[in-house]
């Protein structure tokens, strides 16, 4: 059953949530070593001002460099294929084209995200993944 999902795309921020959702993709991925795993992680250029300034932009960078690197660490124990990705813009959208362009059948995502807004059931990005994917989405909350 399980392995109808060739191809699992995790939308990460780094939240509480996003760790969730990693750990239950891997989970699924051990349920077969031909599932590919893909972490994609959005770089959201409006979300500060001083991000138009060079130097911000680099500090932004290199902070996802280094969550890059850990998440590459975690995903290492899988003797699935793996692979991380860092895209710079809207995260909704990227997301959605994302997973058309790298054929992903199922996307694992949290509820919520980093704004902490606990009175919505979904936030922004997994409002907008959910209506718009073109494959299956597990929502973990
Ligand atoms: N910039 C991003 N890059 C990749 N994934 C993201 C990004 N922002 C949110 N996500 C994904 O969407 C989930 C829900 O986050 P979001 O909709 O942004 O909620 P909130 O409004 O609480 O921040 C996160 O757990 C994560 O899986
Ligand atoms: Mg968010």
């Amino acid at each position: 059953m399980l392995t109808i999902y060739s191809r699992i795309v995790v939308p990460y921020d780094h939240s509480e949530l996003s760790k969730k959702a990693l750990k239950t993709a891997m989970a699924l991925a051990r349920q077969d070593k031909k599932i590919e795993l893909l972490v994609v992680m959005v770089i959201q250029p409006e979300v500060t001002i001083a991000y138009q300034q060079t130097n911000q932009r680099e500090i932004q960078r290199e902070a996802f460099g280094k969550i890059r690197s850990s998440i590459e660490t975690e995903l290492s124990v899988l003797p699935n294929r793996t692979r991380t990705f860092v895209l710079e813009g809207a995260p909704a959208p990227l997301i959605v084209d994302f997973v058309k362009e790298y054929d992903g059948d199922l996307i694992v995502m949290g509820s919520r995200g980093l704004s902490g807004l606990k009175e919505v059931f979904l936030g922004s990005v997994s409002h907008y993944v959910v209506q718009k994917a073109t494959c299956p989405v597990f929502v973990v909350k």
